[in-house]
């Protein structure tokens, strides 16, 4: 069954449509869209050897004609120089103002793909296929895209709507245990930020998620729902939007001091850092102590980091963490702003958080 979940932002509406076998159904599902039966496919190496084929398939069975180019696989793609190759790529393809730009794969080639699509011949259209866990319940729905800096990740960038997202839950089989969990930093965070009973249903489901189609689906479409409401509240980020990012300034906090390597993921940095942002506010007296002790359990019976000591390898001390905390691109005029919570479904954005508290919280993980 696919699962439908509409983004209603007016002239730019789209719908992220979910469930198994969307990628064999691609080329009827995209075909409405084109003003000409014609397709450039932006993917990565690894993603092209395992779901390449049955998309070009899907795309040949609907009369699509298409070409693909295959970036590295990893973080480093999200650069100057590989959006350079790949707008370039697209101009030599004779990608046109009323073309498709489909992006198959991780949230590496969604933001990448998004991006040069938002800038080729001022904006084409762009079709989002995610094929881990976290581009299907986070980056491919929202609208932004971009590529990281040498200052810092996602510096560079711009709001620009897919037109259709259409995440295959099948793609998922293939994914690394360890990606998908990392992923799962993700939808935790939804239940964490806003519906305690998604939390609760999580407590049951998450541990057996990866073999339960039905279960993988509901946690995918409703984690979707969830961004999807915000984003149409909050497009452009002024106020709620950043809810979304409970968890995430410990995380990049974490992720910068690590080197952006594979010692820590991006979801296993907010799963770290959603428990700190529960340590902490239960230390501030926002919530009850029991909350964060239910955080940390969920994490660890889904065998993932909710530590600092999780991490391998020595990391810098407190102080320069709180340092690379500020560094964060969500500082509003130097002050640090997080994400904390008056309980498992009910985050909050703080400002001023006193430093002092956020080193003890940080002291006591370790
Ligand atoms: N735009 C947004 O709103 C937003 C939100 C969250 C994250 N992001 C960005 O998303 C990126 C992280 O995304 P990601 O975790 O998907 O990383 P990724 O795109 O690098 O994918 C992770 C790895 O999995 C591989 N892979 C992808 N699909 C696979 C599959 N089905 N089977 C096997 N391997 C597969 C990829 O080749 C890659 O090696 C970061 O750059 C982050 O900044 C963006
Ligand atoms: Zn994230």
């Amino acid at each position: 069954m696919t699962r439908i979940v509409p983004v209603p932002l007016g002239d730019r509406a789209y719908e992220v449509r979910i469930g198994p076998g969307l990628i064999d159904r691609a080329g009827d599902e995209i075909a409405p869209l084109l003003a000409r039966p014609r397709a450039a496919i932006l993917t990565d190496a690894r993603v092209a050897a395992l779901h390449l084929p049955r998309l070009e398939a899907a795309l040949d069975a609907a009369g699509i004609a298409h070409s693909a180019l295959a970036l590295p696989a990893g973080e480093a793609t999200k650069s100057w120089d590989h959006l350079g190759r790949a707008v370039s790529w697209l101009l030599d393809e004779r990608i046109e103002r009323r073309d498709i730009v489909i992006a198959l794969g991780g949230g590496v080639i969604g933001d990448l793909a998004g991006f040069a699509a938002a800038i080729l011949r001022r904006g084409v259209r762009f079709v989002q296929m995610p094929t881990t866990l976290l581009a299907q319940v986070d980056s491919s729905v929202g609208g932004k895209t971009g590529i990281n800096a040498p200052q810092g990740k996602n510096l560079i960038g711009a709001f620009h709507q897919p037109s259709l997202v259409l995440a295959d839950t099948d793609a998922l089989a293939t994914l690394p245990d360890r990606d998908f969990r990392a992923g799962y930093g993700e939808v935790v965070k939804y239940g964490l930020l806003g519906d305690a009973a998604f939390f609760d249903w999580l407590e049951t489901h998450g541990p057996g998620l990866r073999g339960d189609a039905e279960a993988l689906e509901h946690a995918v479409a409703h984690s979707v729902g969830m961004k999807a409401g915000i984003v149409v509240r909050d497009e452009t980020e002024q106020g709620e939007r950043a809810l979304l990012n409970l968890g995430h300034t410990f995380g990049h906090a974490l992720e910068s001091a690590t080197g952006y390597s594979d010692r820590l993921l991006h979801g296993e940095g907010v799963a770290i850092g959603c428990a700190l942002a529960f340590d902490l506010s239960a230390r501030l007296g926002l919530c009850a102590q029991e909350e964060p002790s239910r955080v940390t359990q969920h994490l660890a019976a889904m065998g993932m980091p909710s530590r600092l000591s999780d991490i391998p390898g020595a990391l810098p001390d407190d102080q320069a963490l709180i340092g690379l905390m500020g560094q964060d691109k969500k500082v509003v005029d130097g002050r640090l702003r997080l994400i904390l919570a008056r309980g498992i479904g009910a985050a909050f954005v703080a400002d001023d958080v006193p430093p002092a508290r956020i080193a003890e919280t940080l002291a006591a993980a370790r």
